[in-house]
């Protein structure tokens, strides 16, 4: 019998983007609650399967965000999640979020490229003027990364984290559909 073909919502060169499953949550459960990643996220409860199973069957009742599932061609391993939420169809905005939770698959520029895949479809099928995004100012790789992706830093709001004993401010970015167009080959 052939194998089964992966189910595909956006095509890249070295990855694709296909719909979060209930299936994923175990992997979800593990990056999410890993010190070393969670220390730049939102959640500083340790978060079980099944308030993970939750979220992401909440995210397909939601008229409000999108939630993709990170794949690599190469062996259809999943590393990561990437999403677009609060999308607010009246003002043409939402907000990106993005975790490579294989810690090995960090630094490969894999977090730019699905981005890519998102900001595509964020402006060219969902009719979206601005996308934006909130950063801990010491995540360095993460502001570097939407750096990369053509965001701009359009504000800060100072001591707005309080993480491993120390303040840090929040950095806000946003990139437009016109700043994205304008990076297009
Ligand atoms: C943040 C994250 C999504 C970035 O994805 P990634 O695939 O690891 O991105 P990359 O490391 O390839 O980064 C892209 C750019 O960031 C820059 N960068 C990477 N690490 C950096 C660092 N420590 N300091 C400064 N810039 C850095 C590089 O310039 C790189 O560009 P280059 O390829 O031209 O050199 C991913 O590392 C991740 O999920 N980390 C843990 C969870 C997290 O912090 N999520 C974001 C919450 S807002």
């Amino acid at each position: 019998m052939e194998p089964q073909k992966p189910v595909v919502f956006l095509q890249g060169v070295r990855l694709y983007l296909r719909p979060l499953e209930v299936e994923d949550a175990p992997c979800a459960t593990r990056w999410i609650n890993d010190p070393d990643t969670r220390r730049f996220l939102g959640n500083y409860q340790p978060l079980n399967l099944a308030s993970e199973r939750a979220w992401i069957e909440g995210m397909y009742t939601s008229k409000t965000d999108v939630i993709l599932a990170i794949v690599l061609m190469d062996g259809h391993r999943y590393i990561g999640n990437i999403g677009l939420h609060h999308i607010d169809h009246l003002n043409q905005t939402a907000e990106t979020g993005m975790l490579i939770g294989e810690a090995d698959c960090r630094g490969c520029g894999y977090g730019p490229e699905a981005k890519e895949l998102l900001l595509r479809h964020a402006f060219q099928t969902l009719n979206l003027w601005t996308v934006r995004s909130n950063t801990v100012a010491g995540n360095a790789r993460s502001n570097g990364s939407l750096l990369k992706s053509g965001y701009k830093e359009v504000g800060r709001m100072p001591d707005r984290f309080f993480r491993e004993g120390e303040w840090q401010d929040e950095i806000q970015w946003v990139i437009t559909r016109a700043m994205w167009q304008a990076r297009q080959p």
